[in-house]
């Protein structure tokens, strides 16, 4: 994070108290009730969690044990029997929300479709059918590579509903980030489109596929089910590719929804970590539903009457809790948009909110500063009076976007919600519950009721107010991740042995530092590992190096994050280049190109600097932390008296 950052953090000092008339209708009103609610979770936790299981999901068959927790493997709601897809679809189709609608999706060109709960579960219920009809059966992994459209949720919730995992991959991703996603989970079959709009061009989706799958390299997949969008021409493999718009013609519509056992895997979500190798973190049925669904409604104060727009894209973790799943299972409407904003369009969320009254507006402090940059007129030409909440997720927000948010996207009318949490959490962890706490710029504030936090040193001490340390959490939680694909030791030695576990309490190791201040708000400070955020997209250092060693010129890579003031942080590659190659803008260009067509755009290194050697320790650990500085222009500080070879830095200074 930016040093100026940090500093107006530290001297943040405003609050400000939940709008009286918000409080006045808020689900949570006080921070009275807050209180109470936290106070209940900790005293009895199994009991807090099973009556709002018991009061908010369907389920086919009550459980048995609210909680097994083998340390660090847990399970919730043991022997319980419920679907996600039922109680996203089915329970609204009885309760007075048949006509309601469910989905309004705004597409790129200016196109648009709208969901009733009674359409979206008839759409839901044919690709249900589909995906059986071509072999699909409970348990088989399905991978969905989408653009936003609504057949992304569409084929989510189809999976759900038959118990098929599936395992959304991110549209910008490449075919290679696809093939090693698709292998890991083995994915039987694919869900793509023929192409996505993204900004003014076309993403070909299904040439994509065919790479990732040429010279049967995922030997699992068995078919591809093709979502015609852009309508340009695509390579139909016999026997292998269909059209979902044939198939969904012949589909039958009804399709019972499959009773899965909570511990049943719902999706696997890979995300970055300090390795080459993205984790497959796993979420389950029933403790994921809860967790969705109960924090979509408390943080987010979902009513009836609104309208919750979530800007991030399904194929991240918060597409999946609060674009598709959370908002469905409360029964909301909830908005997609296939477009992003651009120099051509500065304004056009703007347009959606006013053209669909939008009420709950959800977004990333990136968008909030690109919409700085382009100026306060462009908002104030469109009539932004139906907002009557905000969020932010994804990276910290300084306290200036936040107060920016604040005034001119929220007219000072509208609370704020910082949101704190990870692809492994499954939900928010630590946000205001917008009627009851008070928030000051820059805080996520307090811990969701059910959560407990803390900051503590490497051995697990508690620090005091106001000093950093490592974010933890200390308790199990229905939507934690339950492991990792194929890696219960990465998850066991990633999460929760970092910070040793004593006398068999294990802390959640989350990868971040906070300081906690007297009032015991949370402020996070940022990554500990070398995740780096871009965007809000999270991306490994080690999967953009072994990305450019792997190309033929480089003999060795090392990537840090730089802050950066619109993206917060933006990548810095040093490379030592093989014999034989010598520097060149050209090279840097075709190494760039190199890690896009690897990864993906988002992973596009901003600059790239060569030099003879990278800075080690005499036992050869590449210094991060030295490079972090060279990146920035900061002088190295600390010590670096184990560094091999002071010359080096010299070289990559420049
Ligand atoms: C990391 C998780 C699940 C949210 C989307 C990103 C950072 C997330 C905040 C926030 C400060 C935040 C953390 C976290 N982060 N929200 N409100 N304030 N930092 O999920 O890709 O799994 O990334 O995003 O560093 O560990 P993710």
């Amino acid at each position: 994070m930016l040093q100026a950052t940090i500093e107006s953090i530290l001297q943040e000092e405003r609050l400000f108290q939940p709008p009286a008339d918000f409080s006045q209708t808020a689900r949570i009103n006080s921070l009275e009730a807050y209180q109470r609610l936290y106070q209940q979770a900790i005293a009895d936790p199994e009991t807090f969690w099973a009556n709002l299981a018991a009061q908010e999901l369907h389920w086919f068959q009550k459980w048995e044990k609210v909680l097994d927790w083998q340390p660090p493997f847990a399970q919730w709601f043991v022997g319980g029997q419920l679907n996600m897809s039922y109680n996203c679809l089915d329970r609204h189709l009885t309760d007075g929300r048949r006509d309601k609608l469910a989905l309004i999706w705004e597409g790129e060109p200016g196109d648009g479709r709208t969901f009733t709960y009674a359409q979206l579960h008839q759409e839901v219920c044919q690709m249900a059918n589909v995906l059986k009809q071509l072999g699909v059966q409970k348990g088989d992994r399905v991978g969905i590579y989408l653009p936003m459209i609504p057949e992304a949720a569409i084929a989510m919730l189809a999976c759900a509903r038959i118990g098929a995992p599936h395992t959304v991959v991110f549209g910008g991703f490449s075919a290679e980030a696809l093939k090693s996603r698709l292998q890991d989970a083995q994915a039987k079959l694919v869900i793509t489109a023929d192409g996505g709009w993204r900004k003014d061009a076309i993403v070909p989706l299904k040439d994509q596929v065919d790479r990732a799958l040429a010279d049967q390299a995922v030997p699992s997949v068995q078919h591809v089910l093709v979502v015609q969008r852009t309508g340009q021409e695509v390579s139909m493999t016999p026997d292998r590719d269909r059209w979902w718009h044939e198939l969904q013609a012949t589909a039958s519509s009804d399709c019972p929804a499959e009773p899965m056992d909570s511990e049943d895997l719902l999706f696997i979500l890979y995300t970055s970590g300090t390795t080459g190798k993205p984790k497959g973190v796993v979420h389950t049925t029933g403790g994921y539903n809860l967790f969705s669904h109960i924090t979509a409604q408390w943080i987010f104060d979902i009513k009836d009457s609104d309208i919750l727009w979530c800007t991030a894209d399904v194929g991240w973790i918060t597409g999946h809790s609060y674009v598709v799943y959370g908002p469905l299972s409360n029964g909301a409407t909830t908005l997609m948009y296939e477009g992003a904003p651009r120099a051509s369009n500065p304004g056009c969320f703007w347009d959606v909110i006013e053209k669909y009254r939008v009420t709950i507006f959800y977004t990333a402090p990136t968008a909030i500063r690109s919409f700085i940059k382009t100026g306060e007129a462009v908002p104030a030409a469109r009539d932004l009076s139906s907002l009557r909440l905000l969020g932010s997720v994804g990276e910290p927000i300084n306290p200036s976007a936040w107060m920016w948010y604040y005034q001119v996207i929220g007219g000072e009318r509208c609370p704020i919600v910082d949101t704190w949490w990870q692809t492994e959490t499954g939900g928010i962890l630590i946000s205001p519950l917008p009627g009851a706490i008070p928030t000051k710029p820059g805080s996520a504030t307090l811990p969701f009721p059910g959560i407990v936090a803390d900051v503590v040193d490497m051995e697990g001490n508690p620090v005091g107010a106001n000093q950093g340390g490592y974010l933890v959490i200390k308790q199990p939680w229905p939507g934690m991740l339950r492991t990792l694909y194929n890696s219960p030791d990465r998850y066991r030695t990633t999460y929760w042995e970092p910070i040793p576990p004593k006398n068999g309490n294990y802390l959640y190791f989350t990868g971040d530092s906070a300081r906690k201040d007297s009032d015991g708000y949370y402020w996070i400070m940022g990554r500990v590992d070398d995740v780096i955020k871009i965007a809000g997209h999270r991306l490994g250092s080690a999967e953009i190096e072994s990305a450019l060693v792997a190309h033929e010129a480089v003999a060795e890579a090392a990537v840090v994050g730089r802050p950066e003031e619109s993206k917060g942080e933006e990548i810095v590659a040093f490379v030592i280049l093989e014999d034989g190659y010598v520097p060149s803008d050209a090279l840097v260009q075709e190494l760039k190109q190199h890690v896009v067509a690897t990864i993906g755009a988002i992973a596009r290194p901003s600059e790239i600097r060569f030099g003879d050697a990278l800075p080690k320790t005499r036992s050869g650990k590449i210094m991060r932390r030295v490079l972090r500085a060279l990146a920035s222009g900061e002088t190295v500080a600390g010590d670096i008296s184990t560094l091999e070879d002071h010359n080096v830095l010299e070289q990559l200074r420049a």
